[in-house]
């Protein structure tokens, strides 16, 4: 039996969130210069200050609890920009007469829904009508990042106790369709050229695609993302010949069935609360979860990213960062545009 294949699809949450919280709210902060798309850096410095600190105390005690919620949070952030930019669309609830992106099928498996709508009600009661429900995702991303980072828990991160600044002063939409979200959300079978032109469309670079794609390096899947790598692959071949063959013999054992939604999948195993830059090893040895992750390989400046990130954790924690503001101004509502929503699932 491989190394990895007797590991938990868990791991005990060994991070000193208080440390950390405290640390942050020690450290000095850089407040107000302006960021791309309208959005700025402590945008609530005068409006709501605590609207940061409130929204991490919520991550932190939530990760806390449970150490997965970190992967939920980042990826939460990523679908709802990829769908009608970052406006809290992935967070509105489905209606009599309109199925909403959380209802759509790439969306099933989002979690943690419960922190950004405890986060949104805490902040209600501080500073009614203030803080949006889409700068509340893009701050829980940013923390449940940056507490699953080891260089930022020991303090050897100088970006005020995280990983990167973020950008906030995003307003809400007021739509939100599942059709939508099938359209836009990139698939895990996409191949390279695919993934490209969907980032491309929203703005971002091949370098943005490659980095953020380490968001890998965090979290679980389902058996329905990956069956069609492991069986019946095509009509000549049983198994996806870009999965390295024993890789795929494990996964096969752990999925009995393409329906299996219950068993839960590390995508790094042994690692997969721990962000750093294991997800690219995986790749280049071609044990990425997914034929997209795999993709990355089969570009020269993707691939040379792949190598470049194996080599340095420091440049792929760098360019993380820089690739997540980038993400993080993808249509955004500014000034009057949009609302304010006061409940995160609702529009006003
Ligand atoms: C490049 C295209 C991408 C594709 C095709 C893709 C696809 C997927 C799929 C299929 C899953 C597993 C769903 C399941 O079985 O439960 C997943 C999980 C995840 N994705 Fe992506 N993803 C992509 C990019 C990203 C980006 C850009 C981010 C964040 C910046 C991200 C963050 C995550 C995280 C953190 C998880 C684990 C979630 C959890 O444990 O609950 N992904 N992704």
């Amino acid at each position: 039996m491989a190394a990895w294949e007797h590991l938990l699809p868990r791991r005990r949450w060994f991070l000193l969130s208080s440390l950390l919280l405290a640390a942050a709210a020690a450290a000095p902060v850089v407040h107000g210069y302006g960021g791309g798309g309208g959005l700025t850096v402590g945008f609530y410095k005068e409006s709501c200050p605590q609207a940061e600190a409130i929204v991490r105390e919520g991550g932190a005690a939530a990760g806390h609890d449970d150490p997965t919620t970190t992967a939920p949070l980042l990826r939460l952030h990523f679908h709802d920009c990829f769908v009608r930019g970052c406006e809290a669309s992935v967070l509105i609830n489905s209606t009599k007469t309109n199925t909403a992106e959380k209802d759509a099928k790439p969306n099933h498996t989002l979690d943690a829904f419960g922190v950004i709508d405890a986060a949104k009600e805490k902040l209600e009661r501080k500073c009614p009508a203030v803080v949006s429900c889409a700068d509340i995702l893009a701050i829980a991303a940013r923390d449940a990042v940056s507490l699953a980072t080891k260089a930022v828990r020991q303090g050897r991160w100088s970006k005020d106790g995280n990983l990167y600044e973020v950008e906030t002063g995003r307003r809400d939409g007021r739509v939100s369709s599942a059709k939508e979200a099938v359209t836009y959300l990139p698939d895990s079978f996409d191949g390279i050229r695919r993934l490209i032109t969907r980032f491309a469309s929203k703005g971002l670079s091949l370098k943005d695609l490659a980095v953020l794609s380490g968001a890998h390096a965090l979290g679980n899947t389902h058996c329905p993302s990956i069956a069609k790598r492991l069986r019946n692959f095509t009509a000549h071949q049983n198994t996806d010949p870009t999965l390295d063959a024993s890789y795929a013999a494990a996964l096969r054992r752990r999925c009995r069935s393409a329906r299996d939604n219950t068993t839960q999948l590390e995508m790094v195993p042994g690692s997969s609360t721990t962000f750093d830059a294991a997800y690219y090893r995986l790749v280049a040895e071609r044990r990425g979860m997914f034929h997209s992750d795999e993709a990355l390989l089969r570009n020269d400046v993707t691939r040379g990213l792949v190598h470049q990130y194996m080599a340095s954790e420091e440049a792929f924690l760098r360019d993380f960062g820089a690739s997540m503001v980038n993400m993080g101004r993808v249509g955004v509502l500014t000034g009057g545009q949009g609302e304010i929503r006061r409940r995160c699932a609702i529009v006003n």
